[in-house]
């Protein structure tokens, strides 16, 4: 069943513990938005805001670092007790299987994001060794952005390249993500979906969530 990720980057920084709980309580995974200013034009958060949500997380926490050097913090994570970790492409690049053989050896799975401007073929030859894969369908650096429906090729091919191979592999999508467009999105062969103002804008955050979801 599709898994939903809401992203605190919509969250409600001044009680993030109850937006935390609530993640907890109703959704699967707890998406981590960490953007340097470097690699994408916006600054977010990072330890200071981490370290705490680890304390009371029971969902998984899933880190999308948005940062030049994302080799620097896989150790701070793994300690933080985080389970998933994506860095993107356009960062690490040729550098990009021995991250995730890093993240593998301190026991997180390892994800490979791009942006929506990068060839989806980029990310075939991290099939079988990457345990996941994050398709920006916005342009990494802000929350609330309209969904770039291109998107949904870039999964399904992606897919289609991973069952050729017969190996596993995650498909995450995050970038636009809404009630309009999550049932096209789950067919293209998405199997976590990050959703930032869809779960934190809504009036029912729980309720929105279970829509995703489509249970
Ligand atoms: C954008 C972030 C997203 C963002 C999604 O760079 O990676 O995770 O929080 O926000 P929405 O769902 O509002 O597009
Ligand atoms: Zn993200």
């Amino acid at each position: 069943m599709l898994q939903i990720a809401p992203s605190i980057l919509a969250a409600d920084f001044l009680h993030l513990e109850k937006d935390i709980r609530l993640i907890n309580d109703c959704g699967d995974v707890i998406h981590l938005d960490v953007m340097d200013g470097t690699l994408v034009p916006n600054i977010s958060f990072g330890f200071s805001v981490i370290d705490q949500v680890a304390k009371i997380a029971t969902a998984p926490m899933d880190a999308h670092l948005m940062v030049v050097h994302p080799e620097r913090w896989f150790d701070k994570l793994a300690k933080d007790g985080v389970q998933m970790c994506s860095f993107h492409w356009e960062a690490a690049g040729r550098n990009t299987s021995r991250y995730i053989e890093r993240l593998h050896a301190l026991g997180l799975k390892a994800g490979v994001a791009i942006n929506p401007d990068v060839p989806v073929s980029k990310l075939y030859p991290y099939i079988g060794k990457a345990d996941y894969f994050l398709i920006m369908s916005v342009f990494a650096g802000f929350g609330g952005q309209k969904f770039i429906y291109e998107s949904l090729d870039r999964v399904a091919a992606l897919k289609a390249e991973i069952g050729r191979k017969g190996a596993q592999g995650l498909i995450e999508i995050d970038g636009g993500i809404n009630q309009g467009n999550i049932r096209t999105v789950e067919e293209a062969g998405v199997g976590l979906a990050v959703a930032g103002s869809a779960v934190f804008g809504a009036a029912d955050p729980a309720a929105a969530i279970s829509a995703l979801r489509g249970a």
